[in-house]
């Protein structure tokens, strides 16, 4: 079963084409067109530039998707696709209807519902959090991620192209892992910070969420208050991850967090590490940040020192959650995923705890490109509903800022 991917609940407009077999998937397309250089300069997402940017990046988003994946075009005359012969042709198209900005989910939601309806095909009405999910099925990865990754003038300068052959761009080297239940995730991105249990396909318990801020969110304003710019959480862990290489610890490890600390920097909170439940709070975090930045006037010599910290802080609340989580659950798999799971830190401390911690459990982390906003994992949990015909009328379709994950 072939599926249409379409992503644009943020600022990321996304289209990817995977091919499902049993309980296998396949990317055989993943293009993303980024927005972070316009956003940059308001020091982040614009809502009404968003949509606008959508509008005029989805259809050749989409079209370059098709075309890369070396599949049929449903209709031609619409989107050139590859009309080769033995091609697959799209059978469903599964799109993200929430939750994330409004204005920018109409888009990716209108699109889906018209090509549904023109193209007669059935369309999966996707909650985005379900998506980062299934990021972890698209695994191990290969290839050079950078060229599916288009700027939106890039994107809007595309050429009409002409038909190559099939399976050129495709990701061919994906290969499933073998995801055994019951799994417990850890999915982190800037809207969201959640664990989740997961017993099957579209089977989920929520086993704890954040209180206020989103780990991203955190990430991000932490960045602001220490001037690293927008997107905060690359920006942290750049500098963080420079610190802890050269950084000599002045105090003994504890946890493996006290090694960012510098001489006279008290340890930031660790928010609801004990709290005995499976929920976050991270503002707590950031205001903790900002008064210890009020009280030193020599703060901008020690960015990377405080960024590190932070870094540390959020990373060790998140490890050690799902960790008891998995402990109590007696989880097979644990898994990442949402934009965060980008955090090479959290990756790492996750891995160690993980191999330490637990026994007979696996690790799944998704590659890097599937852990930011993309269209392959909403494609890859479009096919796990698509295979119970878990469809909706395109009358029905309908965007859903505020729906919640349940
Ligand atoms: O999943 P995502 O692309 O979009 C949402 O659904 O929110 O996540 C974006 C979030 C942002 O807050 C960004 O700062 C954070 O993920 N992020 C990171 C890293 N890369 C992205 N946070 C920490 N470390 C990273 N390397
Ligand atoms: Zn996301």
């Amino acid at each position: 079963m072939i599926i249409l991917g379409i992503e644009t609940s943020c600022d990321e407009t996304a289209a990817a084409v995977i091919e499902g077999r049993g309980d296998e998937v396949r990317v055989l397309s993943n293009v993303v067109s980024s927005q972070i250089e316009i956003h940059k300069k308001y020091g982040g997402v614009v809502p009404e530039v968003a949509a606008r940017e959508h509008v005029l990046n989805i259809l050749p988003v989409i079209d370059e998707a098709i075309r890369k994946a070396g599949v049929k075009s449903p209709y031609p005359p619409l989107l050139k696709g590859a009309n080769i012969k033995g091609a697959g042709k799209v059978d469903a198209i599964a799109v993200t209807a929430g939750p994330g900005l409004v204005t920018s989910l109409l888009v990716g939601v209108e699109t889906a519902k018209t090509l549904g309806y023109i193209w007669n095909l059935p369309v999966v009405a996707l909650n985005h959090i379900e998506g980062h999910i299934y990021a972890n099925w698209l695994r191990p990865i290969s290839g050079n991620s950078k060229s599916e990754i288009l700027n939106s003038k890039q994107i809007q300068n595309l050429p009409v192209r002409p038909v190559r052959s099939a399976g050129g761009q495709s990701d061919s080297k994906i290969q499933i892992s073998k995801i055994k239940f019951p799994a417990v995730i850890l999915t982190v991105s800037g809207g969201h910070t959640m664990l989740v249990l997961m017993s099957g396909h579209g089977k989920y318990r929520v086993l704890g969420e954040t209180r206020d801020d989103a780990a991203g969110e955190a990430f991000d304003k932490a960045a602001q208050l220490l001037d690293l710019g927008y997107p905060g959480g690359p920006a942290i862990a750049a500098v963080a991850d420079k610190f802890n290489k050269v950084a000599i610890p002045l105090h003994p490890p504890t946890t493996g967090a006290g090694q960012a600390l510098s001489r006279g920097q008290k340890k930031l909170p660790r928010p609801m590490i004990n709290s005995g439940d499976f929920d976050f709070s991270f503002s707590g975090l950031k205001t903790a940040l900002f008064y210890q930045l009020e009280r030193d006037r020599n703060w901008r010599k020690k960015i990377s020192a405080y960024a590190a910290e932070f870094q540390n802080a959020a990373v060790e609340v998140l490890v050690h959650k799902t960790i008891k989580a998995a402990q109590k659950f007696n989880c097979r798999n644990v898994m990442l995923s949402g934009g965060v799971a980008a955090n090479l830190e959290l990756r790492n401390r996750l891995k160690i705890a993980v191999k330490e911690k637990l026994t007979g459990a696996e690790l799944i982390i998704p590659d890097l490109k599937y852990c930011t906003d993309n269209a392959a994992m909403i494609a890859a949990a479009g096919y796990f509903r698509a295979r119970k015909k878990d469809f909706t009328p395109w009358q029905k379709l309908k965007t859903e800022p505020n729906i919640e994950f349940r």
